[in-house]
Parts: C-alpha cells; structure tokens; sequence
C-alpha cells in the first residue's frame, strides 16, 4: 500500500504508510538539522530505537525518559533541555520524539519551547498517538493538573509506521480504538460503517486495515484542526465522550483507561442525546463499540462521577457543554441540565 503524504500549513507534514519509519533518513536530511536528539522511553527504545537510529547517523543525543504519564512533567523537560544545552544544541537542531502521547506531547513541549523553537519530528507508536496525540499541534505536560502547561507547536513531519503498532500490547491497541470510533460517529458515517463491516480485521491487526483506518482517521482530525487550531469552536467536537470520560477516568482512581472511559462516556452522550435530539442510533453505536472490544458500561457510583465532572468543568467553563449526535456522522455542540447526565450515567451503571 502506498505512503500518503498530507501537506497542511497548519498541522505540518504527515507521512503514513508501512515501513515508513526506514525513510527516516530522507525526512531528516530535508530539514538538514545542525544536531539531532532522540526522545524515547525505555519501553519504546527495546522495540524501535535501533530502527530509527540505523536510518541516522553521526552524533545523535539520546533524551530516554521513564515509561509512563509521569514522565510528561516539567522536571523532565528541565533535564532535556539542560542535556540539550550541554550538548551545543542550537535553534537549528532537530528533536525526534519517539512513543506514544505522552512522548510525543512531551518532545513537542520540550521543542517548542527550547530557544523558542527547534526543528520537530514526531513517531507515533501507539494507535492513540497515531490517529489523535501526534495530529494537531497540541504540546503539554502535566502541572498540578493535566496538560495545564503546554503550546501549540505543528512538528516539521509526523513519520506514522502502522507497523509499530505491531509490539503495543493489546490493552493499548483498544484504548486507541475508541478514539479510531469517535472520528466515525462525529463526522463520517461511511468510516462508522466501514468499521462495521472490517471489525474482525480492525481487531485481528490486519494490515492494510489498520493503515487505511488510521490514514483515514487522520485525516478527518486535519480537517477539523485546519479550521480551527486553537479550538475556539469546531474543534470541539473530537471531545465526543471526554467530559464524561474524564469523570470516569477521575473516579476510578485512573485505574480506568482514557480510551476505555471515553467509550463508556460516548454511550451516555448517546443516551443524552436521544433525549434533547432524538437521536435513535445508540443501539448501533453500542453494538459497535463492544464489536471493539470496548466497555459500554460501568461499576463506578454515578455521582462521584458527576463529581468529577463538576470540578473538572469548573476550571474551564463553569457549564456542562456537550458533544451529542443527532445521527451517527453529525454532532451537536449543547449545553446539557445536569439531572439528565446523571440519569444517563445511572442507566449504564452495572
Ligand atoms: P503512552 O504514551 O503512555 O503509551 C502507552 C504505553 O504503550 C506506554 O507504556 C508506552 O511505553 C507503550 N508503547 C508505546 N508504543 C509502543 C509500541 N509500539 N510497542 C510497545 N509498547 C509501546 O499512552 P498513549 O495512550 O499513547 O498517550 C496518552 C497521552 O497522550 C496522554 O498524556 C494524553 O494527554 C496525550 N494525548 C494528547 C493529545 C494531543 O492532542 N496532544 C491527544 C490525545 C492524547
Ligand atoms: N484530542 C483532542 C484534540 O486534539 O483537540
């Protein structure tokens, strides 16, 4: 299957395809960088450092960090940058950022930030980071709360291999596919049946499958994020799931994953929105999500999940403003009553 190159002034250049990561050396020799590092975890780095080293060469600085969320924090950005500085790196030095979201919010944070910009390349290597972390421009770490300091910074390339994809453990791969479902249900209704259709060989990692859903899938995310980066509206909607999700990430003590929350937190926006849209696709959204793999209930008390959502949605808008399908493929922006949310949260409690 052929490489796709996607060219966007606003997201940077993304190149997808199969073994894509062997023509590292060619995107690398584009930016004819001064110095190049590498950032990676040691999770990462067992599986896919020396590929990426071997389509390198000269001297490159090797930034390894600790596998895990922790690891997006500001004191690991204050030992690259220090590493960065020690090791002559100037404004004309490239970082290559290699794992999953949290690597590739942290490279881009730590190149974004360091001399007020470097040269950027990002490897995905989880399907989360593949089809949403890498795409769009967002950098962050966490700060007393999640991504509470961060910029947006395009990287010069984001280098997708599917083939990474390939060593994730499984648990991984499912959390990716709620986000993979997400793009279906807020804006392409051909996508959400090509799901349907190709589930069996979306769960048995086919490869073409697995390339042609995460081509796809970023593709709708540049669409959105090219009409508004800095998500002041349309943006918005690929929160499909998240203000519950994060409830219920919240509740649990994080013992729940993103991907698996957001699925749960999708199935109540659908049940919402049967209310104040009637909207009558749940039953297929839920068969599809579960086709996944994916939760569609949970065992959490449903107030401690509204909660959650409440401090949450205190820092940013005060307001309980949600994404809700009126049919699978469109969504609506709208502010929902609180009673209505927990009465959805009850209804798919176990
Ligand atoms: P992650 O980066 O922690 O990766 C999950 C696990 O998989 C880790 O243990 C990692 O070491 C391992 N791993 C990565 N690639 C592997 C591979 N190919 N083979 C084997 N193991 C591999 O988690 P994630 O779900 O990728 O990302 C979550 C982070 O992304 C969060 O910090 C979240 O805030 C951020 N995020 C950012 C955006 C954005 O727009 N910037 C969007 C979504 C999520
Ligand atoms: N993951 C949501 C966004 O990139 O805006």
């Amino acid at each position: 299957m052929d490489t796709e190159v996607i060219e966007s002034a606003i997201v940077g250049k993304i190149v997808i395809g199969w073994n894509s990561l062997g023509d590292l050396r060619g995107w690398v020799d584009e930016l004819s960088p001064f110095k190049v590092g590498v950032l990676t975890n040691d999770v990462v780095a067992k599986f896919w450092l020396d590929a990426v080293l071997q389509s390198l060469d000269g001297d490159i600085s090797l930034f390894l960090v600790r596998d895990g969320e922790d690891a997006k924090s500001i004191e690991t950005a204050i030992e690259i940058w220090s590493k960065m500085i020690k090791n002559g790196f100037t404004r004309k030095s490239l970082l290559i950022g290699l794992g999953g979201g949290v690597i590739t919010d942290l490279a881009g944070f730590v190149a974004s930030t360091y001399m007020r910009g470097i040269l950027l390349i990002l490897i995905p290597t989880t399907l989360m980071a593949q089809v949403d972390a890498a795409i769009g421009g967002k950098t962050g770490v966490n700060f007393i709360g999640k991504n509470i300091i961060g910029t947006f910074y395009p990287p010069n390339v984001v280098l997708i291999d599917p083939q990474t994809l390939q060593t994730l453990p499984r648990e991984e791969y499912l959390n990716g596919l709620a986000e993979v479902a997400k793009y279906g249900i807020i804006m392409d209704r051909n996508f959400f049946e090509y799901l349907e259709e190709n589930a069996r060989a979306v769960l048995a990692q086919d490869k073409d499958i697995v390339t042609n859903i995460v081509k796809r899938c970023v593709m709708l995310k540049v669409q959105v994020v090219e009409e508004d980066l800095r998500e002041s509206d349309k943006r918005r909607i690929l929160n499909l799931g998240h203000t519950i999700g994060h409830g219920i990430e919240s509740a649990s003590n994080y013992r729940i994953k993103h991907g698996f929350a957001v699925s749960v937190g999708i199935v109540v926006c659908c049940l919402i929105a049967e209310k104040l849209l009637g909207f009558r696709e749940t039953d297929r959204v839920i068969g599809l999500l579960e086709t996944l793999g994916l939760p569609t209930r949970h065992n959490l008390d449903p107030k401690r999940i509204m909660e959650a959502i409440k401090v949450d949605k205190k820092a940013w808008y005060g307001r309980q403003v949600m994404i809700l399908p009126e049919r699978i493929g469109s969504v609506r922006i709208m502010e929902v009553p609180e009673d209505l949310i927990l009465e959805a949260l009850t209804e798919v409690a176990n």
